[in-house]
């Protein structure tokens, strides 16, 4: 490959999940260069470009554009900001990776989706789930077996903000990827937890989709681990992925498959993994490689905002409350 990167956003996920995954890449790859980081904390964008040892730093993305000109840039700005530096990037042919979620809302990932649609540009979402291992490694098993249901559970430990469906976006999408098709209806009950903080709550939603796959999505903001798990049912099968989120508890996650009352298929993560690091069991060098190399060859990428526009509806149901997703109510 031969390209130049630029990634605007220097905090928590550019330096833990990010900066890895980049160094991985450049190192695999010597026609890869780093051209430069930026960040409205300049400090921050002089570490990381000092951590990677590349390029140079910037205060102002803008500037960085017009003096590296880079073949593609890592958007990775808090969500407040990132629809519209996503929009212009996209308008100005840019070829940009932009983390989850789209945007605030499902409005501004559809304004997104019509900045794509109007300038042709290649680009990525940002849903590091379906480039997990562990998550490849399940649909190979799968081989085109349709998925009749999915149990997802989503834990963790002392999430307070107000914005956490900002997170539940990940099992959300995920869902939707694995059971195909689009959401046809999701019907949720919100328990609040006021011992937590105000508008912290438990979600459990029930969702039935195109493929004609159901899924049941429980998410745990405030309980005791980081964690996340899936069950799939098949006609006949029933398989269990252990997910090694973050690496918050330090096993390699695991893939299990049983048939007729017994495990025909067991594998942990590491032994189907791109490697034992974070970044690695937790699909961002996969989701970056991949990336990189639609870009060289031209090609827009399979994870378009088009199949990131659904996670979004869903999740602005999460942020409203709502009892009830119909996808024409939503519009
Ligand atoms: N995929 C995942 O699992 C995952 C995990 C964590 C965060 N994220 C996403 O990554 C994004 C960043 O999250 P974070 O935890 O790194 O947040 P953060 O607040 O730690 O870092 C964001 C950085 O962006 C910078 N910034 C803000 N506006 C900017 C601008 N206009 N130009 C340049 N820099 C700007 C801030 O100064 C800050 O350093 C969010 O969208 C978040 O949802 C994804």
């Amino acid at each position: 490959m031969e390209l130049s990167i630029c990634i605007i956003g220097c905090g928590g996920q550019a330096f833990q999940s990010h900066l890895p995954s980049l160094a991985r890449c450049l190192r695999e790859d010597g026609g890869l260069r780093f051209a430069g980081c930026s960040d409205l904390d300049e400090e921050r964008a002089r570490r990381f470009r000092a951590e990677l040892g590349q390029g140079r730093s910037y205060g102002d993305w803008r500037r960085m554009l017009r003096e590296e000109r880079p073949d593609c840039v890592l958007l990775v700005t808090p969500f407040t900001v990132t629809a519209a530096i996503a929009e212009e990037l996209l308008r100005l042919g840019v070829p940009t990776l932009l983390e989850k979620p789209l945007g605030e809302n499902a409005a501004q990932a559809r304004a997104l989706l019509q900045a794509a649609r109007d300038s042709g540009t290649i680009h990525q979402v940002a849903f590091n789930r379906r480039h997990m291992p562990l998550i490849r490694a399940l649909l190979d098993r799968l081989q085109g077996r349709p998925i009749r249901h999915i149990d997802y559970r989503m834990h963790r430990v002392d999430r307070r903000e107000d914005h956490f469906h900002t997170t539940a976006v990940h099992g959300l999408d995920l869902c939707l990827y694995l059971a195909g098709g689009a959401c046809l209806e999701m019907h949720s009950l919100y328990q609040p937890l006021p011992d937590q903080g105000i508008g912290v709550q438990n979600v459990q939603a029930l969702c039935r989709y195109g493929s004609g796959a159901t899924a049941s999505l429980s998410f745990c903001p405030c309980a005791g681990l980081v964690c996340e798990q899936l069950a799939v049912c098949v006609d006949g099968g029933s398989l269990f992925v252990d997910l090694p989120i973050w690496g918050a508890r330090g096993n390699p996650g695991l893939l299990a498959e049983y048939s007729g009352g017994e495990r025909v298929f067991q594998a942990d993560g590491l032994a189907l993994g791109d490697g034992p690091a974070m970044f690695e069991s937790n699909g961002f060098y996969h989701q970056l490689r991949s990336f990189l190399q639609d870009v060289d060859a031209g090609r827009m990428p399979a994870d378009t905002l088009e199949t990131g526009l659904g996670a979004m509806e869903l999740s602005d149901c999460l942020r409203e409350g709502r009892a009830l997703y119909r996808p024409d109510a939503a519009l």
